[in-house]
C-alpha cells in the first residue's frame, strides 16, 4: 500500500544488563491521504517509533514499509538513507531545531532550494506556509528572538516545504494555544488530503486528540489501534 505500514517493529537501546527495550511490539499503518494520533504515556516509545521511521535511529527487528517501499526488514534495504530522509520525510520535533545563522524564511525555504528549487520559488512558498501557520509577520526575524511556539510553527512549516509523501510530528502543538494548535492539524489534515501525504501525530494535547479519526495507543513498547472521534474542524484551512 501507499503510505506507512509497520510490522512487529522491535527496537533496544544497549546491550546487556543496561539494555532498554523501547519497542516491543509496534504494529501500525497510515493510508496515503490520512492524519492519524499516536498517544502513549512519556518512556512508552513514541519518540522512537518515530524516529526509527525518519531512519534516525535502527530498529532491532521488524518490517517498515513506506510508499510501497520496503526500507526495513531485519535491516535497512536502502542504500541511501540521507536521500529518504531528505526527499520522503518531513519531521516536527519535539523541540523546535531552526538553524540559527539563517533568518525564519531560509530556515523553511532550505530543503526545498537542497532539493533543486528555484530560490525565488522556494522562498515564495516558504512565506505562504508561514503565513498560514500565522507566523509570515516574522518571516525575517532570526530564531533566537521567537517566541517558542512561534519557532515551532516555523519547524512545522519547514517540515511541510518539501511536500514529503510522510510526516511525522512529534508533540507539535504542545507550545500553542488551543486556536493555533486546531489551525496546525488542519493545515496537516489540508496537507494530507491534496498531496496524499501520510501523517502520524505524536501527542498529549487534549485540544487536538477529538479531531482524528484514528489513534494508537503505545504502552510499554506495543501498539494498540481505537477509532478516533474524528470531530470535523470547524473552519477551512487557513489560506
Ligand atoms: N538513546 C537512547 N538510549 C537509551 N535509551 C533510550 C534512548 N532514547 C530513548 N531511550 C529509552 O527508551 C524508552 C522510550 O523513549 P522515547 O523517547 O521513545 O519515549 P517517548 O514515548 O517519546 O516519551 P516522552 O513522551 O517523554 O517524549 C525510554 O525508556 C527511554 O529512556
Ligand atoms: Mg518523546
Amino acid at each position: 500500500m501507499e503510505g506507512i505500514r509497520i510490522e512487529g517493529l522491535r527496537k533496544r537501546y544497549g546491550a546487556g544488563d543496561t539494555a532498554v527495550d523501547a519497542l516491543k511490539d509496534v504494529n501500525l499503518t497510515v493510508a496515503a491521504g490520512e492524519v492519524v494520533g499516536l498517544i502513549g504515556p512519556s518512556g512508552s516509545g513514541k519518540s522512537t517509533l518515530l524516529k526509527c521511521l525518519g531512519a534516525v535511529v535502527e530498529p532491532s527487528g521488524g518490517r517498515m514499509t513506506l510508499g510501497g517501499q520496503v526500507i526495513y526488514d531485519d535491516g535497512w534495504k536502502l542504500a541511501d538513507l540521507r536521500a529518504l530522509r531528505r526527499d520522503s520525510i518531513g519531521f516536527v520535533f519535539q523541540a523546535p531545531y531552526l538553524i540559527p545563522f539563517l533568518d525564519v524564511t531560509d530556515n523553511v525555504a532550505l530543503l526545498p532550494m537542497l532539493a533543486g528549487r528555484p530560490n525565488g520559488e522556494a522562498r515564495r512558498r516558504a512565506l505562504e506556509l508561514l503565513q498560514a501557520l500565522d507566523v509570515g509577520h516574522r518571516a525575517k526575524a532570526q530564531p533566537s528572538e521567537l517566541s517558542g511556539g512561534e519557532q515551532q510553527r516555523v519547524s512545522i512549516a519547514r517540515a511541510l516545504a518539501n511536500r514529503p509523501p510522510v510526516i511525522l510530528a512529534d508533540e507539535p502543538t504542545a507550545p500553542l494555544d488551543s486556536e493555533r494548535a486546531l489551525a496546525v492539524v488542519r493545515i496537516l489534515e489540508d496537507m494530507a488530503a491534496r498531496h496524499r501525504t501520510a501523517i502520524i501525530v505524536v501527542t498529549h494535547d487534549e485540544k487536538i486528540i477529538p479531531t482524528f479519526k484514528r489513534i494508537y495507543h503505545i504502552r510499554d513498547g506495543r501498539t494498540y489501534e481505537e477509532a478516533g472521534e474524528g470531530r470535523r474542524l470547524e473552519e477551512g484551512v487557513p489560506s
